[in-house]
């Protein structure tokens, strides 16, 4: 018997709209979800997406080793699993935190679908409506839209081409608890930021862990792009200076690959209890076949060795990218020079505004990420995030070449029109739908 095809219903119009629960009213479509749709097509250089280039890992024999763990140890590699992680993970990831100078124990480390959903974890133990959470303006896309669902205010703090500036962060904190503010933690990317590419010196790592430690404040430290340096050696991470005021997340998804959406929280152990409880009720365990094939891959592969292969190609690509930029964006753009990590944040000549330039740089083929979706505050419109994780140092300074002459023409058209910046149409992130750029 075959069943009739089922009919897509027009959704527009929702019958539920007055039965959500008020911490989904804000919840939309991000710019850079938006954005994947249009950028993913060949003809579009995206310099948009975050994704990280997994085509050079040694697929042939990842294969055959996951094929063996399903005939070897399926039974258990396929069954449940324990709600803070399976041991061995743990205890690999212990490992894996030892190069940035972590010392810390497997028993406080809980296991995530990803740091993603460490993030998640985290605000929801430590979030009433209405409490303020500080980050850098701006700050991690994918951080903001989980702080909305649990209807926290955030507060940026201002920062310069070394992280966070302490003195802020400072003045931030008093002013906030003296208007009766709850200010629950600080969430800081200290490498590589996303979007901005800026990772914080060790002086002032040192600085921002001191006011933290005199003002009573938790930081959440989330360092997914830390072992891929491309100038020097990793960082010491804040959690290697301080053990007692840190939440440190971790992830696999740059280092190997996102698609097993294994990260994790490394937490005191009061919290990691918490943790594991929210996260018991959230899936019940972390993936359970993904921990036993990452484990796989750090067993039996030169997985160090692969990171460095990561940070000669990824190298290539931000040299690409800073090359283009210098040769074709016009006087009046500027950019942060990363030393790792994937993207380059650009400020572009007074007078334009990336939002609405973004429609038709992609009519021009190529795409990048508008300054306002990193910010909870609707600043950044003459900003854009610039990635250069995924398409080829060609494809890049191809990008970069369409980039400029899209800003050119931009600034020739307020040139002749003689547009009030002010008026340039402005699509609020927080509160309007994603761009419409199919
Ligand atoms: C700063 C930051 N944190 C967390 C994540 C989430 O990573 P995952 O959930 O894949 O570990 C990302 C992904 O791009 C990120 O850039």
């Amino acid at each position: 018997m075959s069943l009739p095809e089922p009919s897509r219903r027009d959704t527009r119009l929702d019958q539920y709209v007055d039965a959500y629960a008020e911490r989904t009213h804000g919840l939309q479509v991000s710019a850079v979800r938006a954005l994947f749709s249009v950028a993913n097509r060949p003809e579009v250089v995206s310099l948009a997406g975050g994704m990280p280039n997994i085509a050079d890992l040694p697929r042939e024999a990842l294969g055959a080793a996951i094929a063996r763990l399903v005939q070897e140890r399926g039974v258990q590699a396929m069954q449940y699993g324990s709600g803070q992680g399976e041991a061995f993970m743990r205890e690999q990831i212990v490992e894996v935190m030892a190069e940035e100078d972590i010392r810390a124990h497997a028993d406080d480390v809980v296991v995530t679908c990803g740091s993603q959903q460490a993030l998640d974890l985290v605000t929801r133990v430590f979030i009433d409506p209405g409490d303020v959470i500080l980050a850098e303006g701006p700050s991690y896309v994918g951080a903001l839209g989980t702080f909305h669902a649990y209807q926290a205010k955030v507060v940026h703090v201002a920062m310069d081409d070394e992280g966070i500036d302490p003195r802020a962060l400072a003045a931030a904190l008093v002013s906030l608890r003296a208007a009766g503010e709850r200010v629950k933690f600080l969430y800081t990317i200290p490498n590589f930021q996303n979007p901005t590419g800026v990772t914080q010196s060790v002086e002032r790592r040192k600085a921002i862990l001191r006011v933290a430690k005199e003002h009573d404040l938790l930081i959440i430290e989330d360092n997914p792009y830390g072992l891929l340096t491309l100038d020097g050696a990793p960082m010491p991470a804040l959690r290697s200076m301080e053990s007692e005021n840190v939440i440190y997340l971790g992830s696999f998804s740059k280092t190997f690959a996102p698609g097993f959406r294994i990260g994790w929280a490394l937490a005191p152990h009061a919290v990691r209890e918490k943790l594991v409880l929210t996260q018991e009720a959230a899936t019940l365990a972390p993936p359970v076949f993904s921990q036993f094939a990452i484990s796989t891959y750090l067993n039996e592969f030169d997985w160090r060795g692969q990171i460095v292969a990561f940070r000669d190609m990824y190298r290539e690509r931000r040299d690409a990218m800073l090359a283009g930029l210098s040769e074709h964006l016009p006087p009046g753009s500027t950019w942060t020079v990363p030393n790792g990590g994937f993207f380059v944040w650009v400020t572009l000549p007074e007078g334009l505004d990336s939002q609405a330039m973004l429609p038709r740089a992609v009519a021009a083929r190529v795409a990048f990420t508008p300054g306002t979706a990193f910010y909870a505050d609707g600043l950044g419109s003459r900003n854009m995030r610039l990635s250069f994780c995924f398409p080829t140092p060609e494809r890049i300074l191809e990008g970069t070449r369409r980039l400029g002459e899209v800003i050119k023409a931009e600034l020739e058209m307020n040139r002749t029109f003689g547009i009030d910046p002010g008026a340039a149409r402005h699509l609020d992130l927080q509160t309007g739908p994603a761009p419409d750029i199919s």
